[in-house]
């Protein structure tokens, strides 16, 4: 009979070299397996004379005892370092950086609207929302714009190719002069509110984009004059920039909704003069298309390009640089 101590010594080495749960179990298999080491030991035991039969039978299943223990021994073991390698992998270092979510920032277009926003609001002007897609009745006609008038060629824009409801031609709005008719036919007078939004023109260079912000203005009263417009413009303006320190220009210009109408420049004290709005008295044909009497109420709107504010504001040359998107750019005013 092979010596039980021999088994013993081969199988702890045969384990010991297992280098996995696989290996091991058919280490397992060759020394206590239906055909292992062991089994034919104890199967053999059947051929010896009872004493002998009972000495050897001790031994073996001490050897089997010492197998199965170190068999046990080397599961655990290897359970052991797999949880290691396992936590090991998982390990995380607390002392590293933490990795941010990339956290957005506000579009300096919309900082100015919400500022606009808030100045208004303050001196008690309502701030309304319209349609992008506009009638050609409220952009043009009711904003005293005839059909084929060449006035209607100072803004160029996009046609839609369906019609409204009326049958009525749709456009991309060229100004948020549209907003002045659909928010009196809404409203009781005193009018007085903002609409700020996004216009469109076939235009592209470095200060105009085909697509472009502004905001209207418009106080409607029984006594709203000229000089209420230069007054609260100029407030604005102040309050905007943050200095007085500032030269506002009313320079005569055209619109066929305003009468008189100017155009308003401003200059900081060492600057250039830049024109940053539209502005005038609104026409009598207006104040009628408004479902008003012209002969009771009267008072001034604006429109004003929310890019040429903050350009002045931020000292921006190129108007192109707020919709290519370049994060080094917007990150400046994040
Ligand atoms: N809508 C005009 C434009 O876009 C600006 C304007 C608004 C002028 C209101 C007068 C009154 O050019």
């Amino acid at each position: 009979m092979d010596d039980p101590d021999a088994i013993v010594a081969a199988a702890a080495a045969a384990f010991a070299a297992a280098a996995d749960p696989a290996q091991l179990e058919q280490a397992k298999a060759r020394f206590l397996g239906r055909q292992g080491r062991v089994t034919e030991l104890l199967k053999g035991l059947g051929k010896l004379p009872p004493d002998a039969k009972r000495a050897a039978g001790a031994r073996i299943n001490a050897a089997k005892d010492a197998i199965e223990q170190a068999l046990a021994d080397r599961r655990a073991a290897l359970a052991r370092a797999q949880l290691d390698a396992r936590l090991a992998e998982e390990a995380i270092d607390v002392t590293l950086p933490g990795r941010d979510r990339g956290r957005g920032g506000i579009h300096p277009i919309i900082r100015t609207w919400q500022r606009v926003e808030a100045i208004f609001r303050s001196i008690g002007f309502d701030v309304a929302d319209g349609p992008e897609i506009e009638t050609d009745w409220y952009n043009f006609t009711a904003l005293n714009n005839p059909e084929n008038h060449p006035a209607r060629s100072m803004q160029d824009t996009f046609y839609v190719a369906e019609k409204d409801a009326d049958g009525l031609p749709l456009l991309l709005r060229t100004h948020t002069s549209p907003m002045q008719v659909r928010y009196a036919r809404m409203h009781a007078p005193p009018l007085k509110v903002i609409a700020p939004g996004r216009t469109y023109r076939v235009d592209s260079d470095a200060t105009h984009s085909p697509m472009f912000h502004q905001v209207e203005g418009l106080w409607i009263d029984e006594q709203v004059s000229f000089a209420d417009l230069k007054g609260v413009y100029t407030d604005f303006l102040r309050r905007f920039f943050e200095t007085d320190d500032l030269q506002v220009r009313f320079r005569p210009s055209f619109f066929p909704f305003t009468e008189p109408s100017a155009e308003i420049d401003m200059a900081f004290r060492d600057g250039r003069w830049l024109e940053i709005s539209g502005a005038g008295q609104v026409h009598p044909s207006v104040v009628r298309n408004f479902g008003l009497d012209p002969e009771r109420y009267i008072g001034f709107a604006f429109g004003s390009g929310l890019e040429r504010l903050t350009m002045l504001r931020y000292g921006i040359d190129d108007l192109r640089l707020f919709f290519e998107g370049d994060l080094r750019f917007l990150r400046q005013f994040a």
